[in-house]
């Protein structure tokens, strides 16, 4: 008796330490256990064959138990019915229980709102428009160079994905003309999507924002447009700013101009390290070949106009240094912005 607990103990342990647990048994001294029975007088055999039967099923139990944590431990289950966060590391979402704004709607938004306040009338701008909205009404010649500077998106009927925010001036202006005639004046500034066959890099996307301003009545001057400028951009920025301009061509103003403000002091050491002025902007005097494609007679009637983009104005503001990520949908990018 002695005997089968020796044995016993002997194969649990081999057991426990094998990889092929159930190989034991066909090599054990169990076999050689079944073997002694006979030998045994005959009033002892039945106790015998049931210690022995005992000491199989626990061995049986053992290696069972043991080949399911070697399985265990080397194969990883899918369960295919399962829901995916089961399977997978859970994704890190932004809280969806508050939601979050896109950093440019926001800046659109603050945009929007200063322009407001300083009584502008904000618009969205169209996302398809065409090329008497484009270029005609905007005094660009059929076949003048100047059109190449804006490589348009076009559909197969000659829509066009606008290339910039000027597109709505001229609605703008037929809009407003009633106003005009009643003695009252224009000031609308109209934002959205723009959209131009860009080859793509940290500073130049095929997607992007602009904001457009245009402001018109009997004696509007250069003056006011810098001055309406810098006191956005002041505002904005949170800060006094020294402003510079420089000529510039664009055909649907006369004289145009390239507007720079100096480097706000939020905008981080390194962004853009070595430049002092930052150019933000075009603008000027709107041509009067403009304001008579809209029915207003330019002898009566002058204004200004500008158009610029989002991207940068964000950009300079939270030192963000790659255009891309805007329309990257990267969360790490836009958890910044939570
Ligand atoms: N539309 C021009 C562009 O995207 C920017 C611009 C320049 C807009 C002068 C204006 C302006 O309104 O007066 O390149």
């Amino acid at each position: 008796m002695q005997n089968i607990e020796d044995i016993s103990k002997n194969l649990l342990s081999q057991i426990a330490d094998s990889d092929t647990p159930r190989e034991i048994l066909k090599v054990s001294e169990l076999r050689q256990l079944y073997g002694v029975i006979k030998t045994l007088p005959a009033e002892e055999r039945a106790d015998y064959g049931k210690r022995i039967n005992e000491l199989k099923l626990t061995l049986e139990s053992a290696i069972k138990s043991k080949e399911s944590d070697l399985e265990n431990a080397t194969v990883e289950y899918l369960d295919v019915t399962a829901p995916w966060d089961v399977n997978t590391q859970p994704l890190k979402l932004l809280p969806t229980e508050m939601g979050s704004q896109h950093p440019l709607t926001r800046e659109i938004e603050n945009v929007i709102d200063i322009f407001t306040r300083m009584g502008f009338e904000a618009i969205e701008s169209r996302q398809i428009d065409d090329d008497h909205h484009m270029f005609g009404t905007l005094n660009f010649p059929e076949n003048h160079p100047a059109r190449d500077g804006y490589d348009t998106f076009r559909t197969e009927e000659g829509y066009i994905s606008p290339a910039h925010t000027s597109t709505m001036q001229n609605r703008i202006l037929q809009d407003g003309k009633a106003k005009l005639e009643s003695g009252g004046q224009i000031g609308v500034v109209a934002i959205g999507r723009c959209f131009r066959n860009e080859d793509i890099d940290a500073t130049h996307e095929h997607t992007f924002y602009q904001y457009e301003g245009i402001f018109v009545n009997e004696t509007a001057t250069l003056g006011q447009m810098l001055g309406t400028l810098r006191s956005f951009f002041e505002t904005y920025y949170n800060q006094s700013l020294k402003i510079r301009t420089q000529p510039s061509y664009f055909p649907f103003v006369e004289p145009g101009l390239e507007f720079a403000i100096e480097k706000p002091a939020e905008v981080g050491k390194d962004l853009l390290a070595g430049e002092e002025w930052l150019e933000m902007l075009g603008c000027g005097m709107i041509h009067p070949n403009v304001l008579t494609a809209a029915g207003i007679d330019p002898k009566k009637y002058r204004g200004f106009a500008w158009g610029g983009g989002i991207e940068r104005l964000t950009m300079l503001k939270y030192g963000i240094e790659d255009i891309r990520y805007f329309e990257s949908g990267k969360l790490q990018f836009l958890r910044k912005f939570v």
